[in-house]
């Protein structure tokens, strides 16, 4: 079990990805699921600050919620962060996790809490950051590619913001473990980020662990 934490945008999906590709472990984007919670909610209008209606939907959540269109949107990027504050969609959420977690042959999750709540006991655990302005870049890159227009000072804003609430909450806030090893991305790209974590887990699991 490999567990990836780290802010908005620092580059935590793109390394949990190769990661699972390099080791033969399932890949897990927990972002994905409070993504899929919030649209659901949306959909059914609800309100977000409603906790009940929340939790019922991510007891309720299926494999397949993760698969529907416009999870990445901006506007569910901020719902996803305002419902992960309630602790009864974190424990519904974090089950979910588990059980995904515990099939064989293992996972990669990567999120917020990973390291410290819903896989304490991880083998390796990353915390992947980088610099405010660095992820604002590369967040407003991301958008303009989808076709998204958006004014870089705003997603600069939505992202501290976002940084802010999921570091603040009170249930399982975003915060790096004690024993996880922390890679800044500021000035790598993802080759090297992925070349340096692939060093620590050939150290922590053996040189088998990753496939050549
Ligand atoms: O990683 P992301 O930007 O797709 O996540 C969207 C929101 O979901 C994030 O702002 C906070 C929440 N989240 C969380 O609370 N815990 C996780 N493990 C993953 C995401």
């Amino acid at each position: 079990m490999i567990a990836v934490d780290g802010p908005v945008a620092a580059g935590k999906g793109t390394l949990a990805r190769e990661l699972a590709a390099r080791t033969g472990l399932r890949h897990l984007d927990s972002g994905m699921i409070y993504r899929a919670v919030a649209a659901l909610v949306l959909e059914a209008g609800d309100d977000d600050g409603d906790e009940q209606a929340c939790s019922r939907m991510a007891e309720r959540l299926v494999a397949a919620d993760l698969e529907r269109p416009g999870l990445r949107d901006q506007e569910i990027g901020s719902m996803a962060s305002r419902i992960a504050a309630h602790r009864d969609v974190r424990r519904a959420l974090v089950e979910f996790q588990r059980r995904f977690g515990r099939t064989p042959p293992g996972a990669v999750i990567d999120g917020r809490d990973i390291g410290t709540v819903v896989f304490p006991d991880a083998d390796v655990k990353f915390f992947v950051t980088a610099h405010v302005r660095a992820r604002a870049t590369r967040r407003h890159r991301e958008l303009a590619l989808r076709g998204e227009t958006t004014d870089f000072g705003d997603v600069l804003q939505e992202l501290s913001e976002r940084d802010r609430r999921d570091r603040e909450r009170a249930w399982a806030p975003m915060r790096q473990a004690d024993d996880a090893i922390v890679i800044d991305t500021t000035t790598l790209d993802a080759a090297a980020v992925a070349e340096k974590a692939l060093d620590i887990v050939r150290q922590h699991l053996g040189a088998a662990s990753v496939l050549s």
